[in-house]
């Protein structure tokens, strides 16, 4: 075995746990790389992950710049409230060290952009780590859409949600999360079926978001503290004549705002993917027309041999990328797209028209 990687990971909250858990389970299996560095900004916290985890080289930090300074990376786990991954990302990058960040890529359109610039700059890979791409459920849907049996895709509706469901934390506040329910889970409705059907720009958003269930102190006990979206949704029209009707909500008067429909000129696939950010979603339905009879066909879950989960492969197949010197395997050329949309719904809201998208080539 060649030299091991040598792995960061900033922000030592809740979902560094996932990661800690999968490169342990990388360091046990596949051996290939070590965790030297950890850092948060709360006073200990990166120390207690580190027992947790059982980090027993890893060196500890109280911000992100201090384990950048002090540290050679091969790649780093940036896993900071979603305010924070333009900074984290861009200062990791300039330092030359690759990057898998947690989704959402970032809050504006205008941030992306800028680390994107630096990812160019650099020479170095993003990953935004979207791990749903590596569930079979989702990988056969893909399989099912790019295979042409819908024909022309025209119209997606996707989205989903929780009648009650506004987590709290650092996602609730406008100065760490930035974005509330579009960006924590609508960013995962997006992926699943933009990556389907090639990610093709965005032209035009009409977007509204609102906060009637987070603001209110009958339905949400830390109303007080709540400057996020609890619902958002959008009208998109995509290069190549697609229509995207999007919604998603933390809460909501109702169980499900629907599955997800993909409508081609052959065909219709119906998804059942309101939970689609767990990774994976029930049996899917294709609707064809054969001989001139309607036909609708269920399909059946394909297991995958050897399938390692989610959480593996969006840390494994990044890793693989670092040592060969491979592409980024979510790319931001990829989730800039995503971004914008969501960045494009917040600002038709506040605007209350619909407005363009422009996203300049880097
Ligand atoms: N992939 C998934 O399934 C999944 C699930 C939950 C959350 N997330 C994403 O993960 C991110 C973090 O969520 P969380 O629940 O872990 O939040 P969290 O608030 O529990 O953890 C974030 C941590 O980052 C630290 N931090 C902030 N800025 C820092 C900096 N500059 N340097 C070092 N540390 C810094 C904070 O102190 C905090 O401990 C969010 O962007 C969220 O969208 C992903």
């Amino acid at each position: 075995m060649g030299k091991k990687l040598k792995i960061g990971i900033i922000g030592c909250g809740g979902i560094a746990g996932a990661h800690a858990g999968t490169y342990n389970r990388i360091i046990q299996e596949d051996g290939d790389i070590e965790i030297v560095a950890l850092a948060d900004i709360i006073p200990g916290r990166a120390e207690k992950f580190k027992e947790t985890h059982g980090f027993t080289n890893a060196r500890c930090y109280n911000s992100h710049t201090e384990l950048l300074e002090n540290e050679e990376l091969d790649g780093v786990s940036i896993c900071t409230y979603n305010r924070q991954h333009a900074r984290c990302t861009i200062d990791a990058l300039n330092k030359g060290v690759n990057v898998v960040l947690e989704k959402p890529m970032c809050v504006t359109l205008e941030e992306g952009i800028e680390m994107m610039k630096a990812e160019k700059a650099s020479g170095k890979i993003l990953s935004v780590g979207f791990q749903p791409r590596f569930d079979s459920q989702m990988i056969l849907m893909k399989e099912i859409v790019r295979s042409g049996e819908l024909g022309k895709v025209y119209y997606i509706q996707t989205g989903g949600g929780r009648r009650r469901g506004i987590p709290g934390s650092t996602f609730i506040e406008d100065a760490t999360g930035g974005v509330g329910a579009l960006g924590d889970i609508g960013c995962y409705a997006l992926d699943m079926v933009l990556d389907a059907i090639g990610y093709p720009k965005p032209l035009t958003v009409t977007g509204y978001t609102s906060d009637w269930f987070g603001k209110n102190p009958a339905q949400y006990s830390e109303a007080d503290r709540f400057s996020v979206d609890d619902f958002g949704a959008g009208f998109i029209r995509l290069e190549g004549g697609v229509i995207l009707d999007f919604r998603i909500a933390w809460a909501m008067n109702v169980d499900t705002p629907g599955d997800t429909i993909i409508l081609g000129t052959e065909g219709g696939l119906r998804i059942p993917s309101t939970d689609c950010w767990n990774g994976g979603f029930g049996k899917m339905t294709l609707y064809k027309t054969v001989n001139g009879k309607s036909t609708e066909t269920v399909i059946e879950p394909r297991p995958i041999e050897n399938d390692k989960g989610c959480w593996y492969g969006k840390l494994r197949s990044f890793i693989d990328a670092v040592q060969t010197g491979g592409k980024s395997p979510i790319p931001t050329s990829q989730i800039i797209i995503n971004q914008a949309i969501i960045d494009g719904i917040v600002k038709s809201s506040k605007l209350g028209k619909e407005i363009e998208i422009e996203i300049p080539e880097i």
